[in-house]
């Protein structure tokens, strides 16, 4: 069933008070709940219909009086009650299995404790209530278990009472003194050790911080401790948000859907996005548990004090609180090389999503299973979003803005219109057109062109926008489009000056413009420009769109070697390696082995020995462009072409510049090993730089560079360079190595067995290897003894690994890829509908390949179709997709 945005309705009832008690044993849980309700008298008289799922109803009661059956009735998804007072008692006891619960949404078993996930829609599963974000309710929640299993008892808020009961049995009671939605809902019971340290907010208020984990994983909790506190700090420094309860916790959990939770006071983690070691996490992973721990962390205000008034609304706390991640993120390590990062993702994979059969606004419009929209539309996109409403009023209007939010909207539900309206009220600018982005799906692209008058001296910029027809409509009208611009002469940025009246701003040193593209077309022209310039366009990528200028390659080299804009530069050399892997693409139809352009060699030549470069800066700029984001550009993927002219090129430059990756690779690690391992800034950059040396020399396949990258893999000290020797190993296509990639697969799986993370990444590697013959190794690794068909994380290592990042073996042209990745997901569909709607995504990109792999791929979704019973979350996604 499709519910739609436009017909949204305030709820008929509020709940003032909600009180629970949770009886859990090994078969049975018994929830009992009462709620103080009140008619919502704006309104006209309505029954009370209560949303409830897979829960039996043990019995009901109004004001104190049971009700018999006659006096309700109870389908699959509600209850229902006509004819009551304007205010009144509703209790309920409901029993349900949660260690049946194999969804992971509302109340289940992870190993051995029991912990709950109630986004977006999941409270209904543990009891009937009015599952939806615009009722807030104070929460009180007794948790009653075994002692000896569970001695750990947590829900939000503070604990407010404890004691001790017949038959082993314990309880312990919290009180959430804030109102919040049933999604922030959270309980926890098992045998857990805590860690615990103390922040003191700006108001000079004592707070405790307390991680809950599994006794074995006591040591992996610094690095979040120390990340949740740099959070707290940044959110009292940037936006002026202090933390509101007394004590914050974090608990680890094993089997989690996603990354993490918010729950007021009670955040719940999957263990891979908390827990961090040397041995056992890389760099990227340490990255993002900082990331996440903030996240979840700066939810707080925007998503738990401002909620969302309904699910069309996951935006406001997504796109929000992602651009506060990412804003975190920077300021904790390299902001070029974070937002770099965070452009390659959206680039990558957000516009294939827009370009997708799932395509879906900001705010979406429409869905038949909410599970289906935390998508990268929703938060990456919509962090683009915020991120340029930045850029058009600037940070002060920005902070004043989001002040005026927080304030005008504390403890209620709202909208994103609420939003931007404090925006444009803070800041007098008009968003009107600017909601675009909000209600239109689609990637725009923006066209550019240059003219310059040498007579007098001007520089005409036109820009033109256009966006493709994306399922919610075939036309779009215009997006507010803010184009970051610098002009760069023989020797650097030029001062700006623009002609006329136009919508537009200069910086303080004039080196940059930012120019507002508000219709289908403009041209801005720039005087006294004394030399023809190149135009460097889009500075820190300042809009999502596709920008096409028709830039030759000196012009790119140019950007390359003067840009300041660290972005501008990174994509002027990614540009540049596509142009040329598009020639050696188009001339391998002729040509087995066709010449790679000698100037790339010399641009990165000239990147890799630049000392005033931040060696993670160099990295990124001699990564050359995924599979993905090449086939992007193409209208028909041509995934073996794709595949063997990028492979052409990394030879290439590999050969070419082997004596510099070996200095460098060598320089860096007599450097690094003077210290022990640390996950800061500075190493990190080090390390990305030393181990995409490392890559390329294990490309030469020169027994030298073996035997370099084995001695990595045997001595490193820390997983970030245990993982880039074995990466950089079993993704060779050297088949004389097999024999030394079985044996180091199987050394790291005799150090890292007991430790469940390391192992989703051992899994990972192989999964993603694109050397032929991956699904068969894929089939055997889910025979593996440490494989667990329940747990998310290693269905994302292995299946996830194989459909998503695997593309050459993937997309097989026997379609043996599709038919396995069907069977998955018709088997994953019944116990987990969450994980195998994600996993399914890339069989929905069929129109992006040839005819005959469309064919095998459309099969494959049919066949997904026919299975009886099949969850609304993949049902939605097959048949969204399978339209022509
Ligand atoms: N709000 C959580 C976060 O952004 C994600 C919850 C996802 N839940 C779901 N049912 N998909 O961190
Ligand atoms: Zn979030």
């Amino acid at each position: 069933k499709t519910i739609y945005l436009k017909d949204y309705s305030a709820p008929d009832y509020f709940i003032e008070k909600t009180e629970l008690e949770f009886d859990l044993f090994e078969a049975d849980t018994l929830v009992r709940s009462k709620l103080t309700i009140a008619r919502n008298t704006a309104k006209p008289a309505a029954p009370l219909v209560l949303n409830g799922q897979n829960v039996e109803l043990v019995s009901v009661a109004i004001n104190g009086e049971v009700l018999s059956a006659s006096d309700y009735t109870v389908d699959d998804v509600s209850l229902t009650i006509s004819n009551l007072p304007d205010t009144f008692i509703f209790e309920c006891v409901t029993k349900i299995q949660p260690q049946d619960n194999t969804s992971l949404e509302g109340l289940y078993k992870s190993r051995t404790m029991f912990c709950t996930q109630c986004e977006a829609e999941g409270f209904r599963k543990i009891t009937y209530y009015l599952d939806r974000p615009d009722v807030m309710s104070v929460f009180t929640t007794k948790v009653i278990a075994d002692k000896q299993k569970f001695p750990v008892l947590l829900s939000n808020g503070n604990e407010v009472g404890a004691g001790e009961l017949d038959g082993g049995r314990h309880w312990v009671e919290w009180n959430d003194p804030f109102k919040k939605p049933a999604y922030l809902f959270a309980l926890v019971a098992g045998d857990l050790i805590n860690v615990d340290s103390h922040f003191t907010t700006q108001s000079g208020r004592e707070i405790l911080l307390r991680i809950f984990i599994e006794p074995k994983d006591k040591n992996k909790c610094d690095y979040a401790m120390q990340a949740l506190k740099n959070a707290m700090r940044w959110d009292e420094d940037v936006y002026g948000r202090e933390y509101d309860l007394d004590i914050f916790m974090i608990v680890a959990v094993d089997d989690f859907n996603m990354g993490a939770m918010e729950n007021k006071g009670l955040n719940i983690f999957n263990t891979s996005c908390v827990l961090a070691s040397p041995e056992t996490t890389t760099d990227a992973g340490y990255q993002r548990v900082e990331g996440v721990v903030a996240h979840e962390y700066f939810h707080n205000w925007s998503g738990n004090r401002v909620t969302c008034r309904d699910w069309f609304q996951l935006s406001l706390k997504e796109g929000f609180t992602v651009f506060r991640d990412e804003e975190f993120s920077a300021d904790m390590g390299s902001p070029t090389v974070k937002r770099v990062e965070d452009v390659s993702m959206l680039r990558s994979m957000q516009f294939a999503e827009d370009a997708g059969p799932m395509a879906h606004p900001v705010q979406p419009s429409s869905f038949i299973e909410i599970s289906n929209f935390y998508t990268l539309t929703v938060y990456e996109k919509g962090a683009e979003v915020v991120r340029m409403i930045r850029t058009l009023i600037g940070a002060e209007q920005f902070r004043k803005g989001s002040d005026l939010y927080f304030e005008r909207h504390d403890g209620q539900a709202v909208t994103i219109e609420d939003f931007v309206a404090a925006m444009a009220d803070a800041s007098g600018r008009d968003f009107s057109l600017f909601m675009n982005w909000y209600k239109q799906a689609g990637t725009p692209k923006l066209s550019a062109k240059g003219d310059y008058n040498a007579a007098n001296k001007t520089f005409s910029l036109t820009l033109s926008q256009s966006c493709p027809p994306t399922p919610e409509s075939q036309t779009k009208q215009p997006f507010h489009i803010p184009v970051a611009v610098a002009l760069l002469g023989k020797e650097g940025a030029l001062k700006l000056s623009l002609q006329g009246d136009v919508q537009a701003s200069i910086s303080a040193d004039q080196q940059e413009a930012v120019l507002e593209l508000t219709s289908s077309s403009q041209t801005f022209v720039f005087e006294n420009v004394d030399e023809p310039p190149v135009p460097s366009l889009l500075r820190g990528f300042s809009a999502p769109v596709k920008l096409a200028y028709n830039y030759s390659r000196e012009e790119l080299g140019r950007i390359i070697t003067l840009e300041t804009d660290g972005f501008c530069r990174w994509d002027a050399s990614q540009q540049y390696a596509l142009l040329v892997i598009a020639d050696v693409m188009a001339a391998l139809v002729n040509e087995p082995a066709p010449a790679v352009d000698e100037s790339l060699i010399e641009a990165y030549r000239t990147v890799l020995t630049n000392d005033a470069l931040d060696p993670a800066m160099i990295a990124l700029m001699l990564s050359l462009p995924s599979e993905d984001y090449i086939g992007d550009q193409q209208a028909i993927v041509d995934v073996d072409t794709i595949h063997h002219a990028r492979n052409r090129v990394v030879r290439k430059i590999a050969l070419s510049l082997h004596a510099e990756f070996l200095a460098c690779y060598n320089k860096i690690h007599q450097e690094l090993s003077a210290a022990p391992y640390s996950p800061d800034a500075t190493s990190i950059a080090k390390r990305s730089l030393k181990n995409k040396a490392l890559a390329y020399l294990v490309e030469t396949g020169k027994p030298e560079a073996i035997e370099l990258c084995k001695a990595q893999f045997e001595q490193s000290d820390n997983m970030t360079d245990t993982m880039a020797a074995l990466t950089a190993l079993v993704h060779s296509p050297k088949a004389a190595i097999a024999d030394l990639k079985a044996a180091c697969l199987a050394q790291a799986y005799g150090k890292w067995k007991e430790e469940s993370l390391a192992v989703n990444q051992w899994f990972a590697v192989q999964a993603t290897s694109p050397v032929p013959g991956a699904l068969a190794v894929v089939e055997s690794l889910m025979q593996h003894e440490a494989f667990d068909i329940r747990n998310p994380n290693k269905l994302r290592a292995v299946i996830g690994g194989f459909a998503m990042r695997n593309s050459i073996n993937f997309h097989d042209r026997s379609g043996s890829g599709y038919a396995f990745l069907a069977d998955q997901i018709i088997k994953l569909d019944s116990q987990n509908p969450q994980v195998a709607s994600r996993l399914l995504t890339p069989l929905t990109r069929w129109k992006k390949y040839d005819e005959k792999r469309q064919q095998l791929m459309r099969d494959a979704l049919q066949r997904i179709l026919d299975k009886p019973g099949l969850s609304p979350d993949v049902y939605e996604v097959v048949t969204k997709s399978m339209v022509k």
